[in-house]
This record gives C-alpha cells, structure tokens and sequence, in this order.
C-alpha cells in the first residue's frame, strides 16, 4: 500500500465545492484536523472553502470549529487546530459563474507567492452531482485544472459520489473528467476502500501463504458479501429516493469488496496493476438473469417493525418520500464469475437499510469435508469451515473449525480462531476519510476508483435497473424493518443449496 513516508507532500491548497455540505462537516475537516494532530499534513497546508452562500473568513472557521466537536474521534487539540485555522478561508462563488473561478485562482496564486514554491491544488467535489458539470467546465476554462501540470504539484480533482446514476451518464461523467484531468489526477471516492479492514484484505490473501491454495473453486462452495444497516432513510429521502440500495451501496461498496475478494495477485503493489486485477474480475462477472423463476437479483423495501426494541416508521412513511416510490432500500444478488479461479462458485451480496443489525463482513464457505470417518450417520452434516472477515463493526477475522466436544462420547462442534483489530491493535484507529485525503495528497490512487472500474461495475448493473423501471413496482418485495430483509431473499439461497451465514 501506500508508503507515503518515502514519498513527499507539495505544499498543498485543498478546495472543497459544497464546503457548507454534511460531508465536510461530519468527514472531510475531522479528517483534515486528525492529519494534522498526527503530523501528517504538508507544513503549509490551506483549506478554501467554495460556497453559494457568503460567509467570513471567521465565520466559516467557527463552524467548522463545532463540527469537530461533534464528529473528530479525538477531541480538539487547540495547537493543532491553532496551526490549521489561519490557513482556512471561504470563498464565495457560484459552480457557473467564470469570474468565481477567476477569483479563485488569484486567491490560489497569491498563496502560491506567499509561499515561495509550487503549490499542488487539489479540488474536492462534494457537490450534489448536478454541480460537477459546470465546476469541471470552469477548472478548465480557468486553467485551474492545468496548473503545474506534468509536476508532482499537478492539480487533481477528488470526486464523491454518486459517479453516475448508470452506465450511460458514469460514461459521461468520465469523458468530462477526462477532458480536462489526466487519470492520474482524478480520486474517484469510494469510502470503504479507505477503511482499515478493507486494506489489509489485499494483506490477509497476498502476505499468507495458508489461503492461496484453497482461494478458487476447488475449496470454496461460496462467497457471501453483506452490507447491512440498521437506520433507515433519515434525512436523506430526497437524495436516496432517487437512488436506492443497488445505485446508493452495491454499485460502489460491495461490488469494490468483491473485486478485492476475487482478484488475481497484482504484480506488484503499483495503483494500476492492482487496479487492472480489480477491472479483470469485474469484467468476469456473468451478465445477470433477470425477472424469470430463475432470477439472480432480488429487491425490497422495509415496512414498520421494530429496531433495536423500538418502533420504527416503514420506507414510505419516512419524511420526503413519495407514498409512489418504488425505490428497492434492499438488494441481494447473485453472481457467478466466468473465469478460471472461480467458475460454478455463487457470489452471494447483499446491502439493505433497517436491516436487523449494522455488519458488514465477507464469508467464504468454503467445501464440507468428506462424512467419512464423522458425521457419517449423523442427522447433520459436518460444517463446513467458514472464514469470516469483518469489516465493521467488531473488525476482525475468524476462522470457524470443527472441534470435538470434551467427554467420552465423539460429538462435534463448530468454534472459531478470532482475530479483533481492537483487542489486537487497540481502538481509535484512522477513518477512511483520512487516509484517502492523505493517499490524493501523495497522489497515489490505490485506494480509489478508477473511471473503468465505475463503469464496469455500471455495466453489469445497469440492465437490473432498466428492468426495475419497467416492472416499476413489481417483484419489489417487502420486508419489516428489524428483519434481515425479504424473504425472497433467503429463497434465493435455497435455490441454490446455501443461507445466508450472518442471519444464523
Ligand atoms: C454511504 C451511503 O456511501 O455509505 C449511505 O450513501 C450509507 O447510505 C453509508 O449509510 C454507510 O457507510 P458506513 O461507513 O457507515 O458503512
């Protein structure tokens, strides 16, 4: 992975369009403070704030000042936050107005002189997607996007998602991006690629020798991939309406967890060839089958039920959504992977709101041994061994086995080899938003999205959604909140000879 001690940081202005938005409040200046109370932010290090709605320097500082209160894992550090504050400033703008951006690049050459030397830009889209096109348009009319080109000061661009809302428009999104950034400018985010657990999946396959072996279709009999929540909508509705479980989770989240899961061993630890691993296995996804007995994919939506012992409202009673939404707050797929290491192994994954628990983990089941000399008359089978990797929360690995049960008689028992980052490691480990602002600030692109892979992903994807819109409400299940979704989800797995392993 990274190592961004052998490699060093410009001087660095970060730009965030949508600097009054959620995201920078809740991740991106907690991310930015915990950089700096680790020592880990360039020395001259200024943070503009570009917004619609005008505000003072001062002002602007203060706010973030109380976002850190409510959302930094560690509390503020006045000579950290003293050492970041006079490098924070707000600059007020429209994403269409030329003469904004002319500003803004004045305000960054006058940086720029301050400090003696190239300055690397780096501009964070945390807009709602509808203002990226004009924003991209004016980084490159204004010559922002060009400056100090070709250097390792060469502005980049940090884009949020959603990228894209199907193949089509992502394909769009790429080409504009494209048009005015090299691919080694653009840091396309995808938050789970920058979680602890995530990255150490490549280490847990590729510096072990004990999984390589078994790691294909001889030993596994399936994958099963699970992002579950147990909140709902919240104050979302306006933007998750128009989105839903498979645009909102599996396109980026899971479908990045089973890239990492399935990929052959890169040839070296380089952003690309990693990223080529991760396109290939992509690309090896069966097209799916959709809206027969057969079907592979399965949708839903939660109705009221109970969360944790309360009572909480269904999908359609949540604040701003329309009582005519027939948008899916659960997915379960599943996939098969037309290549050697994988082929006739499902690939089970799921995501869903107001699911019964908040988990997201990996499970590899892998083949039940022959019921030769235990569990050959016996009315259950052997276990198969499950290696279970989990992602959040309770980061750990384990590894279930077959054990004999102490007394005379011979009885078997699962049990688990665990693993916990915490009792392990500690807590209070980095967020991933600070390691991905720290990766894009070194320029390496490891942890993010490259524009294939998003469209890869959309290309598999998107005819599941062009189905849904034609069924419009039909075969949209539904399930109570609390649950662990809808029952055609289980049958999907019945099928196919397996349940769901985080359900037990
Ligand atoms: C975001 C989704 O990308 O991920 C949200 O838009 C979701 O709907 C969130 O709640 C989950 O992230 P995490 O890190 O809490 O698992």
């Amino acid at each position: 992975m990274t190592n961004f001690g052998k490699r060093s940081i410009p001087p660095t202005v970060m730009v965030i369009f949508g600097a009054s938005g959620d995201l920078t409040s809740r991740k991106l200046m907690p991310a930015l403070f915990n950089l700096s109370v680790d020592k880990l932010l360039p020395e001259r290090f200024f943070l503009i704030g570009y917004g619609r709605k005008s505000a003072s320097n001062e002002h602007f500082r203060e706010i973030l000042k109380k976002s850190l209160s409510a959302h930094s894992r560690r509390p503020i550090e006045e000579n950290a936050w003293n050492s970041l504050a006079p490098g924070i400033s707000f600059h007020n703008g429209a994403y269409d107005d030329p003469t904004s951006f002319e500003a803004l690049k004045s305000k960054i050459e006058g940086i720029e002189e301050s400090v003696g030397e190239p300055v690397q830009t780096i501009f964070y889209l945390s807009t709602p997607p509808s203002g990226f096109l004009p924003i991209l348009e004016n980084l490159g009319n204004s010559g922002l996007a060009r400056l100090h080109h070709n250097t390792p000061s060469a502005s980049k661009v940090i884009v949020e998602k959603p990228f894209g809302r199907d193949l089509e428009s992502a394909r769009e999104l790429n080409q504009m991006i494209n048009r005015r950034f090299a691919e080694s400018q653009v840091f396309r985010i995808d938050h789970y690629l920058g979680k602890e657990t995530v990255q150490s999946l490549l280490v847990q396959r590729f510096a072990n020798s004990i999984f390589e072996p078994v790691w294909n279709r001889n030993y596994v009999s399936c994958v099963q991939i699970t992002v579950s929540e147990n909140l709902g909508v919240g104050s979302r509705a306006g933007y998750y309406d128009r989105s839903g479980a498979l645009r909102d989770m599996i396109q980026n989240h899971v479908m990045q967890l089973l890239a990492l899961t399935t990929m052959e061993p890169p040839s070296s630890l380089d952003p690309e060839a990693i990223r080529d691993e991760k396109v290939k296995a992509l690309q090896a996804i069966k097209p799916l089958s959709l809206g027969n007995a057969n079907a592979e994919v399965v949708r839903g939506v939660y109705t009221e039920g109970l969360v944790g012992g309360e009572k909480v409202i269904g999908y359609h009673e949540e604040e701003g959504v329309p009582s005519s939404s027939f948008t899916e707050t659960y997915t379960a797929l599943s996939l098969q992977l037309d290549n050697w290491r994988w082929k006739g192994v499902p690939f089970y994954i799921r995501s869903g709101k107001r699911l019964k628990q908040k988990v997201s983990e990996i499970v590899v089941q892998f083949t039940r041994p022959p019921a030769i000399l235990f569990g050959e008359n016996s009315n259950r089978p052997l276990s198969p061994n499950l290696l279970t990797i989990r992602i959040q929360p309770d980061e750990g690995v384990s590894l279930s086995l077959n054990s004999k049960t102490p007394g005379l008689e011979t009885k078997l028992q699962p049990v688990n080899l665990s693993f916990g980052y915490d009792t392990t490691f500690g807590s209070n480990t980095p967020e991933a938003y600070e390691r991905l602002i720290l990766d894009s600030m070194v320029g390496d692109g490891t942890l993010f999205i490259r524009g294939d892979e998003a469209e890869q992903s959309w290309g598999l994807l998107s005819p599941v959604l062009e189905s849904w819109h034609t069924m419009a409400g039909h075969g949209l299940e539904k399930y109570s909140a609390g649950t662990w979704g809808p029952l055609a989800a289980d049958k999907l797995l019945l099928q196919r000879g397996h349940e769901w392993i985080t359900n037990k």
